[in-house]
């Protein structure tokens, strides 16, 4: 196949792996905006490079013709979630979404690797649109702990370095770390609601200040100058409390002072009243 030909068969993966970490980037969004812990932390993706894709086929005997068919992981979208029961929420997630179809799944999760690797794979059909129409592709999408993803790196990188030939004392301690990693995980799970709702009351506070700091910020254009300085202080002494009960006062108060602001800057009648 020549270079040019390459280009061809990888750009509509490369849009594929574009498209789909944006759209698992903004589930992540989606959830923190709404205040909710989001089972996923963070997403990767990769095209396969084509001296990975040449030495595949070489290794399962994969011809030019079926490639396609055949490497169902050209592009690849990997998912890392805090907690092991994260895991399963994002794959029904993606299990629901019409703009992706499950083709087959690979639990080791369930059924761990010889090597001790744990992870969930999805195949999945992902349509991109491109200039000459439609093209529906395949992607693998892993779905993993960082617990997992921090096994799984360095066991990749030993394997580069041995060439796929680790030696015995080094596999045993490997699978002696992935066991490691099986109990951090469950231990994780242990305090699972503890570190969710910590999570939780962060991005409320986090979300709290910003809306507050747009509503002083409006104020400030419209309103009595000092008079903002002075909300702006008495913001400043709520939050100094950590107290995000009162922070949430202190937002709905300035939410009716907002509102009657803008309603005098719409309607100039009221000044009158
Ligand atoms: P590959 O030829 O390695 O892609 O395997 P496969 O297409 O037969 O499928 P499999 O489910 O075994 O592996 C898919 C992908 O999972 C791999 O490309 C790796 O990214 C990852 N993987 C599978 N097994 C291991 C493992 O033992 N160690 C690590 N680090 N990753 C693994
Ligand atoms: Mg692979």
């Amino acid at each position: 196949m020549e270079i040019q030909l390459w280009r061809e068969l990888l750009d509509p993966y490369e849009q594929a792996v574009s498209e789909l970490l944006k759209k698992f980037c903004n589930v992540r969004e989606e959830y923190l905006k709404k205040n909710m812990y989001a089972p996923i932390e963070s997403v990767s993706g990769r095209v396969k490079t084509v001296a990975s894709i040449l030495e595949k086929m070489q290794r399962k005997n994969i011809s030019f013709e079926t490639l396609e068919e055949d490497l169902d992981d050209i592009a690849g979208i990997r998912i890392i979630c805090q907690f092991v029961e994260d895991i399963e929420k994002v794959a029904a997630l993606i299990g629901k979404r019409t703009d992706m179809e499950i083709r087959s799944t690979k639990d080791y999760l369930r059924n761990q690797k010889g090597s001790g690797y744990r992870s969930f794979h999805l195949i999945v059909w992902y349509t991109v649109q491109t200039i000459d129409g439609p093209k529906k592709l395949q992607v693998e999408i892993q779905i993993r702990t960082m617990a997992m993803n921090f096994w799984a790196t360095t066991e990749h990188s030993l394997q580069y370095k041995y060439k796929g030939e680790i030696p015995a004392h080094i596999s045993q301690q490997l699978n002696r770390a992935s066991e490691a990693i099986e109990i951090l995980d469950r231990e994780m799970s242990q305090v699972r609601s503890e570190i969710m709702d910590a999570q939780i009351d962060s991005q409320i506070e986090t979300n709290l200040v910003k809306d507050i700091l747009r509503n002083i910020e409006n104020l400030y254009k419209l309103d009595n100058k000092r008079e903002v300085v002075k909300i702006q202080n008495e913001f400043y002494r709520i939050f100094s409390t950590h107290n995000l009960e009162e922070l949430k006062r202190f937002h709905r108060q300035l939410d009716i002072i907002a509102e009657g602001s803008r309603a005098q800057a719409v309607d100039p009648a009221v000044n009158h009243q």
